[in-house]
């Protein structure tokens, strides 16, 4: 028995570093482990039947034992350190059985993505982006937009107040005054920017909403270029497809005023839920700037006309893209912003 327990710790010793030198995984070392010297193992199965050799042999085959399973043992630790992150030098090794690790991209709010493109389609056209506060005056937000104060738009209930007289401004059409205060025209403007308003909030509705308003002022600007400069927009910023129309409306700071449609682009007008049947969305008011508005800013109406315009982005974006609800732009849920290019 003694000679054959030898044979068999001569044969482990033998096989046992070239097996584990081979191994590829952490995973096969573990059960190369287990194989010799776990529990049932064939190491720890030998030195269990060391008390079963004759007493005088037991030193001598115990010393073998004790060798062979150091062997193993350091041969075992080598192959595992192999897969670790430090070797014990502190030098790093790579495990490229790893998986990567991918970097989250941040993307554009879908809103910002309009309102670049909106941006970038009157830069072309010679528009500069300007801006003005949130917190409003009631004589820019309202007065000298040719809003006196008993206009129904300055009702408590349509617009938001943070302190008696200084509302959220309800639309942009303020820095339109803030501008002209500023300097002589010619003025080619654009402003896009956040309001606010007192609504119900809903499916369709927000209580804040992002708007770009446009002002253009010279000597001899007319109602031809205030077509050409929408119909030119509306051109680039729809489908190819997109008829655009333009309707006569009503606005305290323009005469005379229109309000500008556009083929519904989800069903391209034949009628559908988004449009409510009419086949056409409209998309913004405009028309050119009232004298009044002028006198409020010391531009000589004789001399100068202009023409401005004022475009909700929220609804529009909701169309382009197909979104039902317009509480998802302001829900900051991943799983929505991600999916827009
Ligand atoms: N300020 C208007 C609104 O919020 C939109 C608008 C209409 C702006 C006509 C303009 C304009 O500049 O000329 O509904």
């Amino acid at each position: 028995m003694t000679a054959e327990l030898r044979d068999e710790l001569d044969r482990i010793a033998a096989q046992a570093p070239a097996r584990i030198d081979a191994c590829a995984s952490p995973e096969e070392v573990e059960a190369l482990r287990v194989e010799y010297v776990g529990t049932k193992g064939s190491i720890t199965r030998i030195n269990k039947l060391l008390r079963e050799v004759p007493a005088d042999q037991r030193p001598g085959l115990g010393k073998r034992v004790g060798e062979v399973r150091s062997l193993v043992l350091q041969k075992l630790q080598e192959a595992g350190q192999k897969f670790q992150v430090e070797d014990g030098a502190g030098r790093q090794r790579i495990d490229i059985t790893l998986p990567g690790r991918t970097f989250l991209l941040g993307r554009r709010h879908p809103l910002t993505i309009a309102l670049d493109r909106i941006t970038s389609i009157f830069s072309d056209m010679g528009f500069t982006v300007a801006d003005g506060p949130e917190i409003e005056s009631e004589y820019y937000n309202f007065e000298a937009l040719n809003m006196p104060p008993d206009h129904p738009a300055r009702d408590m209930t349509d617009t938001y107040y943070v302190a008696p007289q200084w509302p959220l401004r309800s639309q942009t059409s303020p820095v339109q005054v803030r501008e002209m205060e500023k300097r002589r025209p010619p003025v080619r403007i654009i402003v896009p920017g956040k309001v606010y308003r007192n609504e119900d909030v809903s499916a369709r509705a927000m209580n804040q909403f992002f708007q770009v308003e446009g002002l253009y002022v010279d000597r001899n600007v007319t109602f031809a270029d205030l077509k050409g400069t929408l119909e030119t927009f509306c051109r680039r910023f729809f489908p190819p497809k997109t008829r655009v129309r333009f309707r006569p409306s009503y606005f305290p700071f323009t005469e005379p005023s229109t309000e500008v449609d556009v083929s519904c682009i989800l069903c391209n007008g034949s009628g559908c839920r988004v449009c409510k049947y009419a086949g056409w969305l409209e998309i913004l008011g405009a028309g050119m700037v009232d004298p009044n508005v002028f006198g409020f800013v010391d531009y000589d109406p004789e001399e100068y006309n202009g023409f401005a315009f004022g475009m909700g982005i929220d609804r529009t974006t909701m169309m382009r893209y197909g979104v039902d609800d317009i509480r998802h732009f302001w829900e900051n849920d991943m799983r929505f912003l991600s999916q827009f290019e």
